[in-house]
C-alpha cells in the first residue's frame, strides 16, 4: 500500500534512495533530505512495505501570493500507478489559497499538468550545472 505524508516524521536519508533519476550530478540523499526540510510544503508517497519514500513533491512560497513547485518525482518502478497525480493533487489542495502556483516542465508533461487545471505559459530559467548536486552553497 502507498501512504501519503506531508511531513518528514520518521523519515531519514536512508529512506530516500533512488531519486534524481537521470541527473548527471545528482544531490546526495542527505542533500535530498535537507531540501525537503527547507521546503515550505511537501508531500511524500511511502511504500508501507519498505517505509521508503517512492515519490515526492516540494513547494516554496513567499507566504502571501506565490508558490513555486520545483520538484516532483516518482521512482521508475512505481510510475504510471497514479502516484504522481496524487502528489500534484495534494500539493494543489495544500496551496489553493495562493494567487500564483507555478512550475516549469518539459513539453511532454503539459498534458499531464493540464489535468489539474494548470495552463501553459512562458518561462525563463537559468541552470548552474556545477551546483546540480546541491553542494554549491551551505545555508
Ligand atoms: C512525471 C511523473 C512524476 C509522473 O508520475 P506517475 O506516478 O507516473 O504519474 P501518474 O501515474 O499519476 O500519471 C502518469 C501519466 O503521466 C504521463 N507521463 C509521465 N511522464 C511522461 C513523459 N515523460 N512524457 C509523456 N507523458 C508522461 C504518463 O503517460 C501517464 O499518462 P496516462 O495517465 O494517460 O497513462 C514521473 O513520470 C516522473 O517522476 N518523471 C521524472 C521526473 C519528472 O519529469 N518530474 C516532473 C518535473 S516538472
Amino acid at each position: 500500500m502507498i501512504r501519503y505524508l506531508d511531513n518528514l516524521k520518521n523519515i531519514s536519508s536512508e529512506n530516500l534512495e533512488g531519486f534524481f533519476d537521470g541527473w548527471p550530478n545528482p544531490p546526495s540523499v542527505e542533500k535530498h533530505l535537507q531540501l525537503l526540510k527547507n521546503s515550505d510544503y511537501i508531500w511524500l508517497a511511502l511504500d508501507e512495505e519498505t517505509d521508503n519514500v517512492i515519490g515526492f513533491i516540494t513547494a516554496i512560497s513567499d507566504k502571501v501570493l506565490s508558490v513555486y513547485i520545483p520538484l516532483l518525482e516518482v521512482l521508475p518502478e512505481y510510475k504510471n500507478r497514479g502516484i504522481g497525480s496524487e502528489l500534484v493533487k495534494r500539493m494543489l489542495e495544500t496551496t489553493n489559497n495562493y494567487y500564483m502556483v507555478d512550475l516549469i516542465c518539459d513539453e511532454n508533461l503539459i498534458d499531464f499538468y493540464k489535468r489539474f487545471n494548470m495552463f501553459k505559459s512562458q518561462g525563463m530559467i537559468m541552470r548552474n550545472y556545477q551546483s546540480q548536486n546541491g553542494e554549491g552553497h551551505n545555508l
